[in-house]
């Protein structure tokens, strides 16, 4: 397992992780992000769809629970916020889903239980500056990562 540890100062910082992260996904990818409102789950998801080359818009899905994406590869996009207990999101058949395509969810804890185990998980945090914050990557591939460290560096 890998961990990386950075800290976006700007929304475009975590747009660029997020087009980094994309170039190591690929069909039947789980990835879950976490992190408190306005934390930046949704930044992220914009520039993995942008790495992807995604034409469509990316929107929060909170209403939906879930939006797909066209792109390079299938973007499934859920955000799982409005749900009471983990029954409510079955329904999405999220495995069945990352057949054909790389599901991203936010707010997966409420439904752990009864999620696939995710290939990427991140952890996002605010910090004292209003526009910095702390992300971790944890990777469960077997395909390294190390390169998004050095490439966000740059
Ligand atoms: N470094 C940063 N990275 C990401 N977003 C930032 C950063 N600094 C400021 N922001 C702002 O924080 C907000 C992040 O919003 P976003 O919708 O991505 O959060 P979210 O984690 O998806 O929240 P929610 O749980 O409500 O869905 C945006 O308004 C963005 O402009
Ligand atoms: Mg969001």
């Amino acid at each position: 397992m890998d961990k990386i540890e950075i800290t976006s100062k700007s929304e475009l910082d975590t747009k660029l992780l997020g087009k980094l992260v994309s170039n190591y996904l690929e069909v039947g990818d789980i990835v879950f992000l976490n992190g408190d409102l306005g934390a930046g789950k949704t930044k992220l998801v914009e520039g993995i769809s942008e790495g992807l080359e995604s034409p469509q818009t990316t929107k929060s899905p909170t209403f939906v629970l879930i939006h797909e994406y066209a792109s390079k590869i299938k973007i499934y996009h859920c955000d799982l916020y409005r749900i009471k207990n983990e029954h409510e999101a079955i329904d999405l058949n999220i495995d069945e889903k990352s057949e054909d395509g790389i599901v991203i969810i936010e707010w997966p804890e409420i439904a752990k239980s009864i999620l696939p185990s995710p290939s990427i998980e991140m952890y996002l945090s605010h910090c004292d500056n209003d526009n910095y914050r702390k992300i971790i990557i944890y990777n469960y591939k077997d395909m390294g990562i190390d390169e998004i460290n050095k490439e966000f560096n740059k």
